[in-house]
């Protein structure tokens, strides 16, 4: 098979084409023929460039934090896929032989190792790669392969922050971040179409709050030609919002979005890529009762609901470029010339 090999950190081309043997499913595994998998700014291009501090890759590797596509073979003891079924899988995962009923949410049966394909095991940065049966989702009909593999990628995670973190209810007022962002994108239409909560989006420049719009949110605002908590109390008739969902930590907008939290409001993050430092006004933390919550990750018990979700066309993904697997240094350039470049899936079947 063809696959993407890296052998030492450094600039994009360090990411080689190269033809190696079919990988082979062990006990509990299943051999998958990759049809789509992301490009992600932290996981793959600052994994590459070894900026990545606490993420070590063992080398040669072959990089992919996800993969969707079709069952090729299957392992000694897998009953729960057959050859043709549409899958998809991402993320932490068994490095060893575990039960092929086994999930990150009980941890029985198996108390191996974990890890993130494209990290700690081969990922799906190839024509082929095997994966444990457990970790493996079923991809329904109308979904592609490359909206698969980004639901997997985003949808969890913003799925956990807004429903089991953050306890958004149908009828609150929500505040999304980074709205023409991967996690705010898919926050905003998560919090519209499937909480039916009422949505505020914000955004650095008219075109990405649009975007927001354009995807259900109710009201979007450019943080940067509007002063934002001004503008969210208006919206909301000085109430404030209920949940503040960030993942960014940008010093400059997030206390003004603070300020926008109402009454038992609720801030949620998984990330802090534009800080990590900001300033926060504790008078109207404990005036207001506000409680701030990080939490990276996701349960996988939700990851069906967002694959059905996005069946149902609630959640609609945005790619800005599908390219061949052999173009993954070019990803990474795309990337790395363009801070806002939407999402790029590989896809070694073009
Ligand atoms: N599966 C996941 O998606 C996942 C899981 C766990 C953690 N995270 C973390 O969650 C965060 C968001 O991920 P993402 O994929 O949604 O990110 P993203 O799409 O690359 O960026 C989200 C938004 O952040 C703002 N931004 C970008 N670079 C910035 C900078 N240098 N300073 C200030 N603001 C900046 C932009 O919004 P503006 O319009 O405001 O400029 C952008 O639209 C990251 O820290 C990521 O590591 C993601």
């Amino acid at each position: 098979m063809k696959a993407i090999v890296v052998h030492e950190y450094g600039p994009p081309d360090v990411l080689k084409y190269e033809t190696l043997p079919d990988p082979e499913p062990g006990a509990g595994e299943i051999r998958v023929v990759v049809h789509a998998a992301t490009v992600n700014r932290v996981l793959d291009v600052a994994l590459r460039a070894g900026t990545q501090a606490h993420r070590k890759p063992a080398f040669p590797f072959i990089p992919g934090v996800d993969c969707a596509g079709i069952v090729d073979k299957v392992g000694p003891g897998v009953t729960r896929w057959k050859i043709g079924d549409r899958v998809a899988a991402a993320g932490r995962m068994p490095l060893a032989s575990a039960p092929e009923d086994w999930t990150l949410d009980s941890r029985d049966g198996y108390s191996g190792a974990t890890g993130m394909m494209g990290i700690k095991r081969p990922g799906g940065f190839a024509e082929k790669v095997c994966v444990p049966a457990c970790a493996a989702f079923r991809v329904p009909e109308p979904v592609s392969f490359a909206e698969a593999a980004v639901i997997l990628r985003h949808c969890p995670t913003a799925w956990n922050l807004l429903f089991n973190v953050a306890g958004l209810k149908a009828g609150e007022w929500v505040l999304i971040m980074g709205a023409g962002g991967n996690l705010g994108s898919i926050g905003v239409q998560i919090a519209k179409h499937v909480a039916d909560a009422k949505v505020i989006a914000t955004a650095g420049s008219d075109s990405r709050a649009q975007s927001a719009l354009a995807l259900g949110a109710d009201h979007a605002v450019n943080y940067n030609t509007h002063d934002l908590r001004d503008e969210v109390m208006r919206i909301t008739g000085g109430k404030g919002v209920a949940v503040l969902y960030d993942n960014i930590a940008n010093p400059d907008v997030l206390p003004k979005a603070f300020h926008a939290l109402g009454e038992r409001g609720r801030l949620v993050t998984a990330g802090a890529h534009g800080g990590p430092n900001v300033m926060i006004d504790f008078f109207h933390l404990y005036d207001r009762k506000i409680t701030i919550k990080g939490q990276p990750g996701y349960k996988p018990s939700d990851v069906p609901k967002c694959l059905e979700a996005a069946a149902e066309g609630k959640i609609k993904v945005q790619i800005a470029h599908q390219l061949p697997l052999k173009q993954a240094a070019d990803a990474h350039r795309m990337m790395e010339a363009d801070p806002g470049m939407g999402k790029i899936v590989l896809s070694p079947t073009l």
